[in-house]
């Protein structure tokens, strides 16, 4: 009894200081309250659901439950409450100090059809959830949220997200805040679950899931245990990084938080990736990560320079069209940028690290502005980026402030696969002037 008190209590106090944390010596608005998401269902009834993609026509289902002996089972079907299909698939759990983790399920589902809306249940218990698979053509459209947390500036995210129809939710990084309190984990997917049940959503990690212990010397034990992603179907060895492709756009996943270096496996596992994409079957590229290459906020500089050093000429040359992250508190846009220059055939980077966390925002900005940067702004908010065609997409980003029709910045994108000038340069740096608002 004594102990179950006391050495969580002696955890607090002594191993969490040591976790891998945010810095915090720059200034941050005041962030909203963490919401504690109650347990209310049955110990053999699913909870914490969540679905990502895994290939091109399945689905992974994944969620938890206290019971050890509730079965690894998925029933779906496309009428409500008639599960003509069963799969099985698999569970794990693991140990974080004093805690163990409940009975954690996944159950690779399919083949789906696109843009289709299945019914399912787990474990052959509990409540009925509903998901609409992506489209397989365009238009398709991306949520893009870093730095979610769980607060009530997370929920306010949320409600911004699912007040709007959109195919797949991307997050580059830094999902729980749980920070080594397990429990945390627990209440975030039971507060994501509305969202993340009904919309495949695809993260990578931020420097807050990395929770590493003695007994964890790599960290990322809750993370990987709890949201795995197709990493083996791209060809990596590891769950920090991936890619997949929804409705021809090729979307990159990179770990900023695991070796990234010119000889690490995560190099060569992008130098090849990148190799195959073929732009005439997938003519967008999205890259995701944590921690930003380009940033004129005070907070994190520099963070990410030795990420970008590394990784940046592979993405330049293989025209990637846009890099998300996350990690600054706030919303940044910048231009096309090549190695700290202006560049037609660079991406465009966006930090949108303004999820909801329970840090704050990070207010302040280096003046005076970079004329790289575009519009920077720090606020609770998310992004969509929708791509209409081949050619062309359209970025919007939407305050929580804000009604769910009001966009506070926008801009229109031409994918760099169209663009005969890049493609004829690939192999040396292009720069010149261009318009603000198309990209
Ligand atoms: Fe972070």
């Amino acid at each position: 009894m004594w102990a179950r008190i006391i050495f969580p209590l002696l955890f607090t106090i002594f191993v969490l200081p040591q976790l891998p944390q945010a810095r915090d010596d720059f200034s941050r608005q005041p962030a909203g309250q963490v919401i504690l998401t109650r347990h209310d269902r049955s110990d053999s009834d699913p909870q914490q659901v969540h679905i990502s993609l895994l290939g091109s026509d399945h689905i992974r289902v994944s969620w938890i439950t206290d019971d050890r002996q509730a079965p690894s089972i998925v029933e779906y079907g496309t009428e409500s409450g008639r599960f003509d299909v069963k799969a099985r698939g698999v569970h794990t759990s693991y140990t974080y100090f004093q805690y163990s983790s409940g009975k954690i399920h996944h159950v690779k589902i399919g083949p789906l059809e696109p843009d289709t809306t299945y019914f399912y249940r787990c474990g052959e218990s509990g409540p009925e959830f509903s998901f609409k698979t992506p489209p397989s053509t365009f238009p398709v459209e991306f949520v893009v949220v870093g730095d979610l947390g769980q607060t009530d500036w997370t929920a306010s995210t949320l409600a911004h997200v699912d007040g709007q129809d959109y195919d797949v939710f991307l997050l580059p990084g830094d999902l729980s805040y749980a920070n080594g309190h397990q429990p945390l984990w627990d209440s975030f997917g039971r507060l994501v679950e509305p969202s993340a049940s009904r919309r495949p959503w695809m993260v990578t990690q931020g420097n807050h899931d990395i929770e590493i212990l003695p007994n964890h010397p790599k960290g990322f034990v809750s993370y990987n245990s709890r949201w795995p992603m197709p990493y083996e179907e791209s060809g990596s060895t590891s769950n920090l990084y991936y890619s997949f492709e929804v409705a021809a756009t090729h979307i990159i996943m990179l770990g900023s938080y695991t070796d990234f270096d010119v000889d690490s496996a995560q190099y060569k596992w992008l130098e090849a990736d990148l190799a195959r994409v073929d732009r005439n079957k997938t003519p967008w590229i999205l890259v995701l990560l944590h921690a930003p290459w380009y940033n004129t906020n005070t907070a994190h500089q520099g963070e990410g320079e030795s990420m970008r050093q590394s990784m940046e000429e592979l993405l330049y040359k293989a025209r990637v069209d846009v890099v998300f992250a996350g990690h600054v508190h706030a919303y940044e846009r910048f231009t096309r940028v090549y190695d700290n220059e202006k560049d037609k055939c660079g991406p465009v980077y966006i930090t949108i690290g303004d999820g909801g966390n329970r840090e704050g925002l990070a207010l302040d900005y280096e003046e005076p502005a970079s004329p790289l940067s575009l519009y920077r702004e720090p606020s609770f908010g998310h992004g969509r980026f929708r791509i209409l065609n081949e050619t062309h997409a359209f970025w919007s980003w939407h305050r929580n402030n804000d009604a769910d029709a009001i966009v506070a910045d926008d801009v229109w994108f031409e994918s760099l696969s169209t663009s005969k000038a890049c493609w004829d340069t690939v192999d040396e740096q292009v720069s010149s002037s261009f318009s603000k608002d198309e990209l």
